[in-house]
């Protein structure tokens, strides 16, 4: 629950926008840039300021899959769902980062320290399978890569450190696919 104040700084954050559902997504978007999700306190604010109904505020963060109703997670992974990252086994390595993480697409680890969200292509399909690590590629995976790049940051995650990510140390070796 956001304090006085942050309640003080949504109202202002919204304050441009104009009444009507014509502004709604604007000013999510801006809400979610500002806190990484949209907490429950955005919305009457947002529904004051828009004059609709709290229910048509929510509706819409509920509707579109961008809009997150929990903080993001320390280390968010984004798997690739594209038709490249498909043909080299990209189903695989979502089975492999599920089953080490213990969680699903879209869910995120008890401590939030892990995320996994499904991506679209991004046009890197050179690397292929891929995921991205809070937005860095992680190219060329497979099922045993994909454990390890897991384990890394789960084990940066608890020493409180970045020196496991992996565009700081690229995962060595290939594995047989
Ligand atoms: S299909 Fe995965 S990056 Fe293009």
């Amino acid at each position: 629950m956001l304090e006085h104040e942050g309640v003080q700084e949504l109202r202002e954050l919204v304050a441009e926008f104009r009444p009507g559902d014509g502004d709604l997504l604007a000013a999510l978007h801006k809400v979610q840039h500002r806190f990484g999700y949209i907490p429950k306190a955005a919305i009457p604010v947002i529904a004051r300021q828009l004059r609709l109904s709290e229910a048509r505020v929510y509706g819409a963060i509920t509707f579109f899959s961008e809009f997150r109703e929990t903080p993001p997670p320390e280390t968010l992974i984004t798997w690739c769902s594209g038709p490249a990252c498909h043909l080299k086994g990209g189903d695989r390595i979502r089975r492999a980062l599920e089953a080490e993480l213990g969680i699903g697409m879209g869910q995120s680890t008890p401590d939030n320290r892990v995320g996994l969200h499904i991506g679209q292509c991004n046009g890197t399909c050179d690397f292929a399978p891929q995921v991205w690590v809070n937005g860095e590629v992680v190219g060329n995976l497979t099922p045993a890569s994909a454990l390890r790049l897991c384990r890394r940051i789960a084990e940066g995650a608890r020493r409180g450190t970045r020196d496991h990510l992996p565009w700081e140390a690229p995962i060595p070796e290939q594995d047989e696919r």
